[in-house]
């Protein structure tokens, strides 16, 4: 079983022509609202891989918490521990999509930042862990301390205060962005390499259509991504981190989770919101490309 512990939010899409300059008004061609979060976008992607899978996070007492709640059950999510805060409105994201599907992303993290260590001590239980950092950083430090299983950390955002956390971690997931932001370098490998001395087994770096880098401690492995047409790249980060703990779950190597993950996040940005594919609809791709 996975446990994912993150955030929720409401995602709301304003779809427009190009990104605005400084000082720049541009029309607004569409608004459209989906379920996001990192957290919840991370365990609905795997529980759609097949995997049993359980939601550990937040939101407000309104219509937004409801819908989440509502959404969680459809998908299978086991979300029994997910709190309710009275008071504080559910999260909310503004993702600004352009037309060749390239997001910017604002974060009202609402009931995110009000999940506590003691909302989720009793519930850490599970083969892996997988978290994010749009919770507090003190929940995820504690959570990944305590937890008895393989630990990933997709440090996104990465603004991470203390790096001791790093010493409770198996595998770290960084996007070329995070990835500088955590180096403040632009030699990521090596980077990547120092990070290896306080994270256990791997770095791997997700890198867009570029695919990803398998940064171990003896060697880096680099995993092409397909060729694919780009609707909406939200979210495929989410699906790439819900994909590899899927198929370490299942005893696949790292090297062959990262490839199916990254192959399952590619199919997942052909399509619009940042969930990602169900095993029977990614099932002909994976095959097509003889992956499985
Ligand atoms: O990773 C994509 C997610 O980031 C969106 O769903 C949005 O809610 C933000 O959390």
């Amino acid at each position: 079983m996975i446990t994912v512990l993150g955030s929720y939010n409401k995602d709301i899409y304003i779809m427009i022509d190009h990104f605005p300059l400084s000082g720049e008004t541009v029309f607004i061609k569409d608004i459209k609202y989906f379920h996001g979060g990192k957290g919840s976008n991370q365990a609905v992607s795997a529980r759609r891989l097949g995997i049993s899978t359980t939601f550990l996070g937040a939101v407000g007492d309104d219509q937004f918490g409801r819908e989440a709640l509502e959404f969680w059950k459809e998908e299978g999510v086991i979300a029994d521990n997910v709190k309710i805060k009275k008071g504080v409105s559910t999260g909310t994201a503004y993702i600004i999509l352009n037309q060749n599907g390239e997001s910017q992303i604002l974060v009202n993290r609402g009931a995110n930042a009000s999940l506590s260590v003691d909302d989720v001590k009793e519930a850490l239980k599970g083969d892996i862990l997988l978290t994010q950092l749009e919770i507090n950083e003190e929940v995820v430090k504690y959570s990944l301390k305590s937890f008895d299983g393989l630990k990933i950390l997709n440090p996104a955002p990465a603004n991470l205060i203390d790096p001791e956390i790093f010493s409770y971690v198996d595998i770290l997931t960084p996007n070329d962005i995070e990835i500088h932001e955590l180096i403040q370098n632009d030699d990521i490998v090596g980077g990547a390499q120092s990070l290896l001395n306080k994270v256990k087994k791997a770095v791997i770096i997700t890198l867009g259509d570029r695919g990803a880098l398998i940064v171990l401690k003896d060697r880096t492995i680099h995993i092409e991504a397909p060729k694919v047409p780009v609707i909406d790249e939200t979210g495929a980060g989410d699906v790439f981190n819900a994909a590899l703990a899927v198929y370490l779950t299942k005893g696949y190597s790292i090297e062959e989770a990262t490839r199916l993950a990254v192959y399952i996040a590619s199919f997942s940005v052909t399509k619009m919101g940042a969930l990602g594919p169900k095993i029977d609809e990614v099932r002909p791709f994976l095959e097509e490309k003889g992956l499985i």
